[in-house]
């Protein structure tokens, strides 16, 4: 009995390994020790070192969804104090909205999509760089902690005005941004109740 199953382990041990040749086994087992070493580097990324993977934040039908709930009004809209949304349109050669005003130190979710081919959306001077695939969301945060002028450019090649698709985050401060919302700002205001 013990030496029928002893054979029989003889014989699936020899199938397992099929004979392969020490310094292949070797091979195979730096091969698998790469991934690992891959995986927890990609780990460290995401979670100590503040990498975020755009990835697909969800899926819409690019025909229909520049008419669809926060889409069919691309720009930036408060969530929180603080905490901003932003949705952007990718088409050749634009973006909608072509500026994005964003008040400093707000953390803003960036939800970008495609209506057409692919598109690539990177903020000039931020680690904000994603695919823009046409059928899904990418989506990244980022924290706006300087003012200034931050053009978001088209990073795939999408067409002969490629080079040309292009927009601008403007990065002001609490009170500027308050008077854009109020319709552009206080001098215009001014202006207007001067005509008496
Ligand atoms: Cu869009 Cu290149």
């Amino acid at each position: 009995m013990t030496s029928d199953a002893e054979v029989g382990a003889d014989i699936a041990d020899d199938e397992l390994t099929m004979g392969i040749d020490p310094w292949e086994k070797n091979w195979m087992r730096f091969s698998i020790a790469l991934l690992v070493g891959f995986a927890v580097a990609i780990t460290i990324a995401g979670y100590a070192a503040g990498f975020q993977l755009p990835g697909a934040e969800s899926e819409v039908d690019p025909r229909t969804v520049a008419d669809e709930g926060p889409w069919a009004e691309p720009g930036l809209r408060e969530i929180g104090d603080g905490q901003f949304e932003a949705y952007i349109i990718s088409q050749t050669f634009s973006f909608n909205p072509p500026r994005l005003t964003v008040p400093v130190d707000a953390e803003v979710d960036l939800y970008v999509t495609s209506i057409d081919v692919q598109h690539g959306f990177k903020i000039t001077d931020t680690n904000v760089n994603m695919q823009v695939v046409p059928g899904q969301v990418s989506k990244l945060s980022f924290t706006f902690d300087e003012i200034g002028e931050f053009p978001y450019i088209c990073t795939e090649y999408c067409g002969e005005a490629h080079a040309a698709m292009f927009g601008t985050v403007i990065v002001v401060s609490e009170a500027e941004y308050v008077a854009s919302l109020n319709g552009g700002d206080a001098d215009e205001s001014d202006d207007a109740g001067e005509g008496d």
